[in-house]
């Protein structure tokens, strides 16, 4: 596992943007995900029929997750496959996402995405202000976002 891989893990949301076979790009929220490994994101299919419809057509796609508090994440870029319950593996896969969901949703399908590239994501203030410590930076996301943390 490399530093960066875990880095955005306390992200609550990805981001998936497909593309159709029409060319129209289309992005959507997925909060039922697991960051697996390096090579490994999946994703459950719940309410996402959009998706899975330009990932048959067209399985190039870009995830991005971020940490909203320390202002930073992950562009992830792969090849997914959508697998259905029948499908080879799809238990396996679909393991740590029914860990997430309990009995709440029913998971249609299991987006299974090969990451070939990951990239980080910084908010400008790493860039611009790199003397700014990641206790400054989440106090600033706190004040922005109106939330107190729980230790505090
Ligand atoms: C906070 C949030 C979390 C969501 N998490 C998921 C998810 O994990 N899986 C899913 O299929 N849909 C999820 N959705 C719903 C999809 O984003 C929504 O149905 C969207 O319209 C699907 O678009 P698509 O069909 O283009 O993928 C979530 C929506 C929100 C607002």
């Amino acid at each position: 596992m490399t530093r960066d891989f875990k880095e955005a893990e306390h992200a609550v949301l990805c981001w998936l943007a497909t593309v159709g076979a029409d060319n129209r790009p289309n992005v959507s929220p997925k909060e039922i995900y697991a960051d697996l490994d390096p090579d490994r994101l999946v994703i459950a299919d719940i309410a996402s029929g959009g998706s899975v419809r330009n990932i048959r057509a067209n399985p190039a796609v870009c995830v991005s997750l971020i940490d909203v508090f320390l202002q930073r994440g992950h562009k992830i870029e792969g090849t997914a496959e959508v697998l259905a319950p029948e499908a080879p593996g799809f238990a396996e896969l679909a393991a740590p996402l029914l860990a997430m969901t309990g009995d709440a949703f029913p998971i249609r399908h299991v987006i299974s995405v090969s990451v070939t590239r990951r990239t980080p994501i910084l908010a400008p203030s790493y860039l611009f202000h790199p003397d700014r410590s990641e206790a400054e930076l989440r106090a600033d996301a706190h004040r922005t976002y109106g939330v107190r943390p729980l230790s505090e």
